[in-house]
């Protein structure tokens, strides 16, 4: 279970991101996190790994409180695919990539290697795993990102805008591949269609702060909430 406290974070420029965000993800459920540009989404979902650590306020994943001393437990349950994949990627050849989290845990090689090669399979890049991540398309950077979080087997997983370089075959591998995992799973997203194929639940974030939550369909079909907080109804209930 995931609870999120009164959580408030200020970057050092003084923008104030997180205003107070209080709520509470059950374990196993599919959540969407949607919200205008600069709404917060991000800062939000890079505080369930540590990436970001709260000023003020708490982050509780399993029992493990977010801290300093913690960030590697809370690494270790929570894997984040970040908005960026170029973030993500940083060694000579995409096989590295997916093995350097196996291995940093302490995994041999070949046993990661099987595990590795599982995912990638399942990705459709397995073909690739010898180029530089640099030289990959937008699209297979984006499951290469993917599978480096996938390896671990994360009890939770968080994406943060999956689908924005992906061609349409490739939206519903991913839309099938969401939806058959286990784990639980945060979805933050601008394709509200994504949204409603994968997720049981949705949040509303506006300005730094949840403003509406509750079943997707309830949610995404209230057009007045959407528009409040500049957001559009799903391309499948518009018109
Ligand atoms: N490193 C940073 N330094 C200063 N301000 C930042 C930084 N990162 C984000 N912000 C600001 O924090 C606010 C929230 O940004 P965030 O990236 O969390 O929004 P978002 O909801 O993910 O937006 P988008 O939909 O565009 O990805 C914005 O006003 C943004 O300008
Ligand atoms: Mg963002």
């Amino acid at each position: 279970m995931i609870k999120i406290e009164n959580l408030s974070f200020t970057y050092p420029d003084g923008t104030l991101a997180l205003d107070g965000v209080s709520f509470e993800i059950q374990d196993g459920m599919s959540i969407g996190i949607i919200g205008a540009n600069g709404a917060g989404k991000t800062t939000l979902v890079n505080h369930l790994n540590a990436y970001c650590l709260p000023q003020s306020g708490k982050v509780i994943v399993n029992g493990i409180e977010s801290s300093k001393e913690n960030s590697e437990k809370l690494r270790k349950e929570v894997g984040l695919v970040f908005q960026n994949p170029d973030d993500q990627l940083f060694m000579p050849q995409l096989i590295e990539d997916v093995l350097f989290g196996p291995m940093n845990l302490g995994m041999e090689k070949d046993a990661a290697m099987l595990e590795a090669e599982s995912v990638m399979r399942e990705l459709d890049i397995w073909r690739l795993r010898m180029k530089p991540p640099f030289n990959l398309s937008q699209g297979q950077k984006r499951f290469a990102a993917f599978a480096t979080v996938l390896v671990m087997k994360p009890s939770v997983l968080v994406v943060d805008e999956p689908t924005s370089d992906l061609d349409p075959r490739n939206r519903r591998k991913l839309i099938r591949l969401m939806k058959n995992l286990k784990s639980t799973r945060i979805i933050v997203s601008h394709d509200l269609d994504f949204v409603w194929d994968t997720c049981a639940r949705v949040v509303i974030i506006s300005s730094g702060k949840p403003v509406a939550e509750g079943g997707t369909k309830e949610i995404l079909s209230d057009k007045n909430l959407l528009e409040t907080n500049g957001l559009e109804l799903p391309i499948r209930l518009a018109n």
